[in-house]
């Protein structure tokens, strides 16, 4: 080989930087991470300064119509960027590109490149396009990606806590619901890229991971013979360290079984914390929103929760104003809420979704103003019930894992209970990653305070 040769294979590229933003579910944030990884290997590195960006990507989110506008009003801000900055691409990525595909082309001219959640692979050669000044799309779904043999960059602040995507998709379908579109079908990852990929991060300092999915207990994959479900490979990623934490999110409560609760109770290191949501406390609206689950059988399980798991937080997603909402109806949310004295809770007004069941067949008839009221009074009870969950603690002592120093006070550290409770205490020798017993003295609705 000629020296010229060998100078033109090694002649190293010229870099590009790569400014993400994200938006929408913790998925999107690994998918941003997945991304930045494929895109590292074409010679993009990572800026925090959008200024300096060459590609800026927009990792976008489509529940609920607000979270489209958020974006559609950055969109906006990235239009300037451009006029002053002539050789910035602009890409959008994730759930609205795959919902609004080439229409997001023509009605924002700005932007040059639209891949859809399942694309990202493609992402080096639709990026070939753009240079060459054409536009840049692919929105196909698929039924197998799962990225599981790319591993991502990591994005966090703390280097303490992290996540792992262990499925893609969702089947459930509910009524109200866009994800499925987006995201397509239910698929799980490989456990032994999971695995490695977890004990990866205990390696380099993490301390903690959420494995993540649309519906972590409907997780299944094929062994041999033997069929591996959610509650073994949560068994599995519990034994790589006694002090790496594992949470999970979102439970679906058609799926939430004893074996679960069982193998939760049996490891210290499976964080006592449930999240699942309950969506309405009304069977008939659970039905209308295709939930598949009665107020009963969801009653049943948070006590099984209790049963299996004393002192176990619960936390849950509420949605208002769901079609043909009542008074009654909505008067049994929040009589459920204070059954369950849920520890903390996210609440939505529910928005009409294009092309959900809910928009094609259901009257979207509950007046704004009428779930503008709902809203505000499931979320004054819930401020209620959070912080007489955080009372209960006070006095009590708890093992919190260090994730940084306190937004407040640079003598004070913050980090979580097993329960999934922020707490705040001081310094000492301290520092992230460390474990500590914090006895708690006060509490505000959101935090504990503690020595
Ligand atoms: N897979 C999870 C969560 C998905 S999205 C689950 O099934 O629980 C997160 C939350 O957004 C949902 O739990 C729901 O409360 C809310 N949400 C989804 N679609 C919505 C809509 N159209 N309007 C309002 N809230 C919605
Ligand atoms: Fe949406 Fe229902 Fe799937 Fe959750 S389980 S992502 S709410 S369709
Ligand atoms: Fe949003 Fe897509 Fe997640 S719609 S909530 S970013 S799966």
């Amino acid at each position: 080989m000629s020296v010229n040769g060998l100078f033109s294979t090694f002649a190293p590229m010229p870099e590009h930087k790569l400014y993400i933003e994200t938006y929408g579910c913790q998925m999107n944030v690994v998918d941003s991470e997945v991304v930045a990884a494929i895109l590292q290997q074409y010679h993009y590195q990572l800026t925090e300064d959008i200024n300096e960006a060459d590609l800026v990507l927009v990792n976008t989110c489509s529940i609920r119509d607000n979270a489209e506008q958020r974006v559609k009003s950055r969109l906006r801000d990235f239009r300037k960027l451009k006029e002053q900055k002539r050789s910035v691409s602009i890409g959008v990525i994730g759930c609205m590109a795959e919902r609004l595909k080439e229409k997001l082309l023509e009605d924002e001219l700005i932007v040059d490149l639209v891949v859809g959640p399942d694309a990202y692979r493609k992402l080096p050669e639709l990026l070939q396009k753009v240079e060459s000044g054409q536009k840049g799309i692919n929105t196909i779904l698929s039924l197998k990606e799962t990225y599981d043999d790319i591993q991502p960059v990591r994005m966090d602040r703390n280097h303490v806590t992290s996540f792992v995507s262990i499925m893609r998709g969702c089947n459930n379908f509910c009524a109200y619901c866009v994800v499925p579109g987006t995201r397509g079908r239910e698929r799980s990852r490989d456990p032994e890229t999971i695995v490695m990929e977890a004990t990866e991060l205990f390696s380099k300092g993490y301390r903690e991971v959420t494995l993540l999915g649309q519906n972590v207990n409907s997780y299944h994959w094929n062994e041999g013979d033997s069929l591996l479900k959610f509650e073994k490979l949560l068994e599995r990623v519990a034994h790589i360290h006694p002090s790496f934490r594992v949470r999970f999110a979102t439970s679906h409560p058609k799926d939430m079984s004893d074996d679960l609760l069982k193998v939760i109770s049996q490891y210290p290191n499976l964080c006592k914390s449930i999240h699942l949501p309950v969506q309405s406390g009304s069977t008939t609206v659970l039905q209308r929103m295709k939930r598949r689950y009665t107020r009963e059988h969801y009653m049943e399980r948070i006590s099984a929760i209790r049963d299996y798991l004393p002192g176990a937080s619960i936390t849950t997603d509420i949605i208002t104003g769901f079609c043909g909402e009542s008074e009654e109806e909505h008067q049994q949310t929040l009589r459920l809420m204070e059954w369950a004295q849920y520890d903390f809770a996210y609440m939505f007004k529910y928005s009409e979704r294009p092309e959900t069941f809910a928009a094609e067949k259901l009257k979207d008839d509950v007046p704004e103003t009428v779930k503008t009221r709902r809203l505000n009074e499931i979320i004054e009870l819930q401020g209620k019930l959070s912080l007489e969950s955080k009372k209960r603690d006070v006095g009590q002592t708890f093992k919190v894992l260090v994730e940084g120093t306190s937004k407040k006070s640079e003598e004070q550290l913050y980090g979580r209970t097993s329960q999934n409770k922020v707490v705040v205490f001081p310094k000492n020798d301290l520092k992230p990653g460390d474990y500590t017993d914090v006895t708690i003295s006060a509490c505000t609705s959101a935090t504990l305070i503690g020595h």
